[in-house]
């Protein structure tokens, strides 16, 4: 039987995927397939997604001239699967492979398949990530929008010049790591202030996630928003001056900068 959508990889963003998929209804259950070749998580994401086929391996029965792939594997992997799907048949790619070009993906197929390339981040594990796509030569608006819809079930979608994709990795893709730095030393701060480190990890958390929501449902800029929490003379201004002293916006500039150059290095 062939299907219209083939999850290559069930990890996290295989599953995450097909989690958002399915809650958006964008096929029924029976129209999606997740290729996993150990057992053991077969058997789970089979447990997870009832009504999914679960593969160990993709073959030419499980494809038509309509059934598209979406790439979740780990980038060392990725060229020998994309070369796998190419022989099956598949009739395009979507990838969410990081650091790896469509050029490349392109080449792994023996005809002229679109491919498109994105680059989600981790909060699309709770339907709220940010994705960036890039379609490569052969792809049209059609296929752009093809990986927008799934994409999107996941979160909000962006379209980008390919070339941008390593600051975007260096950017949002990085972002939750970066976020997550600041919680953990602000939940340490509250600590050596004479907080228990529940209620410092209970105010620094919910503080965290209600000004995300505030950013987001604002019509304010982030630094209008910035500006209403600070005072002439204040707590918050005393704060906002000590980390001017030591630099934070130099080293956030530079922080992005440094990541994009790793992620360049490492797709050559
Ligand atoms: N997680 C993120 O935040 C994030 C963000 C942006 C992009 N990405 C990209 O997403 C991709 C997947 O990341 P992940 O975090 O989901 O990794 P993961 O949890 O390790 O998932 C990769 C899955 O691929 C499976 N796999 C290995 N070889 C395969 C094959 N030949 N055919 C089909 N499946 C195969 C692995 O199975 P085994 O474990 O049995 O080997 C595993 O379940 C990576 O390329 C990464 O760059 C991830």
């Amino acid at each position: 039987m062939a299907y219209k959508l083939l999850v290559v990889g069930g990890g996290r963003m295989g599953s995450a995927l097909v989690a958002g998929l399915l809650a958006a209804n964008w096929c029924s259950p029976s129209e999606l397939a997740i290729v996993q070749p150990s057992s053991p998580k077969r058997e789970a994401l089979a447990e997870r997604f009832g009504g999914v086929t679960i593969l160990d391996q993709v073959t030419k029965g499980d494809v038509d001239d309509h059934t598209g792939a979406v790439l979740c594997v780990k980038p060392d992997h990725a060229e020998a699967v994309a070369r796998t799907l190419s022989g099956v048949g598949v009739s395009r790619l979507l990838s969410v492979v990081a650091g790896l070009s469509t050029q490349r993906l392109e080449a792994c197929f023996k005809s002229s398949v679109p491919v498109i390339r994105s680059m989600p981040n981790t909060p699309v594990l709770v339907g709220a990530g940010v994705s960036a796509i890039s379609g490569g030569e052969h792809s049209v608006a059609a296929d752009l929008e093809w990986a927008e819809s799934i994409l999107g079930a996941v979160g909000t979608v962006v379209r980008v010049p390919e070339r941008y994709q390593d600051t975007v990795g260096a950017l949002s893709g990085a972002m939750p790591a970066y976020l997550y730095l600041i919680v953990e030393s602000l939940i340490e701060a509250g600590v050596h202030q004479g907080l228990t480190r529940e209620l410092s990890s209970t105010l620094v958390t919910e503080s965290f996630a209600g000004a995300g929501q505030l950013l987001k449902l604002s019509v304010e800029s982030p630094e209008q928003l910035r500006f209403n929490v600070t005072s002439p003379g204040g707590v918050t201004a005393a704060g906002i001056r000590m980390l001017e002293q030591r630099a934070v916006r130099a080293a956030f500039l530079e922080a992005v900068a440094s990541a994009a150059e790793r992620s360049r290095q490492l797709g050559r």
